[in-house]
């Protein structure tokens, strides 16, 4: 991997490209699942032992992917990076690649709907003993690491009501119980991640989100030291069958070119949309991070410098006025994606927390007048008209 001097924006270009013979601009799609050895002694070697540029099998490593990995890696300052088929494999691969029976995970309570089931059904099948507390609770997570732990799993801000969770102070209180801490940092994106610096020891993506950030393909990623990508994540995630296609590297390389641009526009974007719905009467409480009224907003700062790209807010009259509000946008789509270019309405309550109780919906904040928005990069102006006209039609 290059040593990086560049600044973000230029990393996001250039960052981990490599060219072929022919020299081209554009980075190239390796679509193939294998490679040719110029003879039998040469295929041993290579089994034995892997050089810098060298691939066996797309399962194992491809030139396209490779590419993808070193430019997200040098983004986020992690040593190394392996790509997945999607953010379910990489969390899953971040972390059943590292646990054990008998080990125990502390996580937040707040997660999205997948993570919550491999935390909660699938390793206690295996023997993990999983605790979950809220996030935002430092004097929890102090109690709960009391008996050690192994690991440690966040939304470092959670979907859908946008709680951030302090990744430096977890971090100290984990590291002091001797867990590692992996942190899904979806919702802040790469753009504003600061997470390894701040004490992470592993970074996972949902690529699908903003770093493709225009709908077209599933992917993700799991970012740390060398050691632990190469050595626990890469075993794991090449024979167990999670890695990303060269085709899907080579969309989300070029979802990295314009992320800095495109997130960096929705951000703002999502500030005058929650600043504008924080006047509505029809409105009783926003979660946006960037809004000074929001409870965690000095932790935003901090650790993002920015409120992100999601707004929640929630409509008086619950399930009936957020259906009302979300058939009348005509701009915003109804949708479950996020991070995407196009701006995407959900009612979390009937759809992507749809699986939780009602019990647990109403301790983590979901109400049935709750709608997330995922701010796309459309016109601000439009997007505050659009919101505000469907609130008025409700
Ligand atoms: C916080 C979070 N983590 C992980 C995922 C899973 O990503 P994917 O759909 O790419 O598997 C999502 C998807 O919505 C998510 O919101």
């Amino acid at each position: 991997m290059t040593k990086n001097t560049w600044n973000k924006r230029t990393t996001l270009v250039h960052g981990g490209a490599r060219r072929s013979q022919y020299g081209e601009v554009s980075e190239a799609i390796f679509l193939t699942q294998g490679f040719v050895y110029d003879s039998a002694e040469a295929a041993e070697q290579r089994f034995q032992s892997l050089g810098e540029d060298e691939f066996i099998y797309a399962r194992y490593g491809n030139p396209t992917v490779a590419m993808f990995e070193e430019r997200i890696a040098l983004l986020e300052g992690a040593e190394d990076a392996f790509a997945t088929a999607s953010g379910m494999a990489a969390v899953n691969g971040a972390l059943t690649s590292c646990l054990k029976a008998g080990d125990r995970v502390v996580a937040a309570k707040a997660l999205f709907g997948s993570c919550l089931y491999i935390l909660e059904s699938i390793l206690p099948r295996y023997g993990v003993e999983v605790e979950f507390v809220d996030g935002a609770d430092l004097a929890a997570w102090e109690e709960a690491l009391k008996p050690g732990a192994t690991a440690v799993f966040f939304e470092s801000m959670s979907n859908p009501t946008l709680e951030i969770v302090d990744i430096e102070g977890v971090a100290k209180l984990a590291h002091e119980a001797g867990a590692i801490v992996i942190v899904d940092n979806v919702f802040s994106t790469p753009v504003y991640s600061n997470a390894i610096a701040q004490g992470a020891d592993v970074v996972v993506y949902s690529a699908t989100k903003h770093i493709d950030g225009q709908g077209r393909a599933l992917g993700g990623v799991v970012l740390g030291s060398r050691e632990f990508i190469r050595g626990t994540v890469e075993p794991y995630m090449k024979h167990t069958g999670g890695s990303m296609s060269p085709f899907t590297a080579w969309i989300m390389l070029k979802g990295l070119e314009t992320i800095d641009l495109r997130v960096r526009a929705q951000t703002a974007s999502a500030k005058a949309i929650a600043e504008a719905v924080s006047k509505h009467a029809r409105i009783t409480k926003v979660s946006y991070p960037g809004l000074e009224s929001h409870t965690q907003h000095a932790l935003a700062q901090r650790q993002l410098g920015a409120g992100g790209t999601m707004v929640a807010f929630e409509i008086d009259g619950g399930k009936e006025a957020a259906f009302r509000f979300c058939n009348a946008l005509q701009i915003i789509l109804i949708s479950n994606n996020l991070g995407d270019a196009k701006s995407i309405a959900t009612h979390p309550a009937t759809t992507t927390h749809q699986r939780l109780s009602p019990e647990q919906r109403a301790d983590l904040g979901i109400s049935d007048g709750l709608i997330r928005l995922s701010v796309g990069i459309e016109d601000t102006d439009d997007l505050v008209a659009d919101v505000l006209q469907a609130l008025d039609a409700g």
